[in-house]
């Protein structure tokens, strides 16, 4: 079915938290661990608007339809970062937008070449290239999607696991919007689908790599999708890649993690959690 884009800016809004007990995080609170994976997650919603300018370098700006959704996507992936950042808060560590912008103004070279790589890639392949970063975004957003279910599942904390589960419900429209634009843009050119499938085998890491440490990228990863579960959720990921016109037999979401060492068999944090809290 076709995404309504009218209906999704006349609705979209942000997460929803002021009716959680943010104060069950005093009594309950989260383990390092998870702060960790939270505080990752935070800077990579934070760090969208800084996608979205490199974005705007590109032949995506001119298209209407992803004009409008790209607008109300920033605000909510930004209300993400800002409800994160209060969970965080509650546990003494404190995320503030301005002090994330600067850091990104201390990366310099990289970070201000990013908006010149992306307009020349968008020069070169022309209108093909709207379809790369439609199929691009399909992919990051099923795995934003994925991360937050599996750590509301994993951590099992009542007022996380609601909180993580509202931003994913808002993840899986993203996830429409992308996937449904780039279904329809590779199936109308084949330039599109060999340049995607180049693009996305060759270059597509995990949302985060690039504005966090391998260090931090890697636990993230390990936490949430080591073992047998965790690589059959990365399985699933891949297979709605793959369903793209062009990017057939793709698993690059599975090759990452290769890349990054993590297990593909055995227990997964969860199951290894529970033994330690049973011996
Ligand atoms: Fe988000
Ligand atoms: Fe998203």
């Amino acid at each position: 079915m076709a995404f309504d884009i009218d209906k999704y800016t006349a609705n979209s809004t942000a997460v929803g938290w002021d009716d959680l007990d943010f104060d069950e995080f005093d009594r309950t609170p989260l383990p390092a661990s998870t702060l960790r994976i939270l505080r990752y997650m935070c800077d990579v919603e934070y760090h969208t608007v800084c996608y979205l300018r490199d974005l705007l370098t590109t032949p995506s700006h001119k298209e209407p339809e992803i004009g409008a959704f790209m607008t109300m996507w920033n605000r909510e992936e930004f209300w993400h970062g800002e409800a994160l950042s209060a969970v965080l808060a509650k546990h003494d560590m404190a995320v503030d937008f301005d002090e994330l912008k600067a850091t990104r103004v201390k990366l310099g070279w990289k970070d201000r070449l990013d908006p010149i790589k992306q307009s020349m890639m968008g020069g070169l392949v022309g209108h093909d290239f709207v379809a790369v970063h439609m199929a691009w975004g399909a992919a990051n957003e099923w795995s934003a999607n994925a991360a937050y279910l599996r750590l509301a599942k994993q951590e099992g904390h009542p007022v996380l696991a609601e909180l993580l589960k509202r931003i994913a419900a808002q993840e899986t429209k993203h996830v429409a919007f992308y996937a449904s634009q780039a279904r329809d843009r590779l199936a109308a050119s084949k330039k599109a689908r060999v340049i995607a499938r180049f693009a996305l085998n060759k270059f597509w890491r995990p949302v985060g790599s690039g504005i966090s440490s391998e260090a931090e990228v890697g636990h993230v990863m390990g936490v949430l999708f080591a073992g047998t579960e965790g690589r059959k959720l990365v399985r699933d990921m891949d297979s709605h890649i793959a369903k793209l016109p062009g990017l057939e037999g793709l698993t690059i979401v599975e090759n990452a993690l290769d890349g990054y060492g993590i297990p593909a068999e055995g227990p997964g944090t969860e199951e290894l959690r529970r033994e330690v809290v049973a011996a």
